[in-house]
């Protein structure tokens, strides 16, 4: 008899290191064509500095992930995986800002502020903002245009008040507050990081037509992934060089930041970070060998060094 491999047994290992250096190669080819320079130039250049800069890719890739998990197609995802990133960045240039996180690094490089001014690199924000909206709903194609509105809403509320900004706020105006609060760190985490994060998880699924059980499966998988991301950046802002993160380290401590090592200290932090990260794995477990990908990325997020 001869034995065949059956196409539902799972791969005996997923090599995650090739699954990420490929998709960040495929997204930011699709980055870089999303954005020509054209007149006037120094906007253009200003958005393309920040967003070409490299970076992990974690948010396109996710989305990436659960479309093609949920059976979607690659094309079906990239628009707003790219609009993914782009709001990502936008965050990146704006919390980097003087009148923020005031950082003369990311991502290896200095900040736009640094190298176009203040007043440019809030444009740069802004731009980038508006056209990852403008992206998706005139670049997604062979997806129902209500999944696209759908998309739209959950990304706008994902980003605005109810989310990253209002996050944002809270992260600024704990700066320095010794007493801090569980429930407004998490409040922090969940929002200035978790938000963009679950939308990215969520809107891969949404454009391939999932269904609500599953998209509220991911969902609960995007928050521990979300709220344990913040945690091992707050870490890494301790443990790491300012070279490994390509963003100066110990920031966090000279700004009087609200952070989980602040609150419990490191290794307990690492341990909560962990705890969350084998949760978010036994959310997904239910879809089977096609989660490989989400799993291996939920390790990913604890494991990184950068
Ligand atoms: C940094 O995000 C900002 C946080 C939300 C902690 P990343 O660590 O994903 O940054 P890049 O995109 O890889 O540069
Ligand atoms: C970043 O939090 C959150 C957003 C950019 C929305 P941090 O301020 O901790 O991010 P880094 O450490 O500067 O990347
Ligand atoms: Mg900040
Ligand atoms: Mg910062
Ligand atoms: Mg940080």
């Amino acid at each position: 008899m001869v034995m065949t491999h059956s196409t539902d047994s799972p791969p005996a290992s997923f090599d995650l290191k090739t699954y990420l250096s490929d998709r960040k190669l495929r997204v930011e080819a699709a980055l870089d064509a999303s954005l020509p320079v054209k007149y006037p130039e120094t906007i253009y250049e200003s958005m393309r500095y920040s967003l070409m800069a490299g970076g992990k890719r974690l948010r396109p890739i996710l989305c990436l992930a659960t479309c093609d998990l949920m059976g979607g197609t690659e094309a079906m995802a990239m628009p707003t995986a790219c609009a993914l990133e782009m709001v990502h960045t936008m965050s990146l240039i704006h919390d980097d800002l003087p009148a923020m996180d005031n950082d003369d690094y990311r991502r290896g490089k200095l900040t736009n502020h640094k190298v176009f001014g203040d007043d440019v690199a809030i444009l740069a924000g802004d731009a980038l903002l508006t056209y990852a909206f403008e992206y998706v709903a005139t670049q997604t194609r062979d997806v129902p245009a209500e999944r696209i509105l759908r998309v739209v809403a959950a990304l706008g509320r994902a980003v605005g008040a109810e989310g990253l900004v209002g996050g944002q706020v809270v992260d600024l105006a704990s700066e320095g507050n010794a007493d801090v609060t569980v429930e407004t760190l998490d409040f922090i985490h969940l929002h200035k990081t978790g938000a963009l994060l679950e939308v990215s998880v969520t809107s891969g699924a949404v454009l391939a037509g999932a269904d609500d059980a599953a998209i509220a499966t991911l969902s609960d998988y995007a928050q521990r992934i979300g709220l344990a991301f913040q945690i091992v950046d707050d870490v890494l802002d301790i443990t790491a060089t300012s070279e490994e993160l390509g963003k100066s380290a110990g920031k966090d401590l000279k700004a009087q930041k609200a952070t989980y090592p602040s609150l419990w200290g490191i290794d307990e932090s690492r341990r909560r970070a962990q705890r969350l990260i084998d949760e978010a794995k036994a959310a997904v477990d239910s879809f089977g060998s096609g989660a490989q990908p989400l799993m291996a990325l939920a390790d990913y997020i604890v494991a990184r060094t950068h």
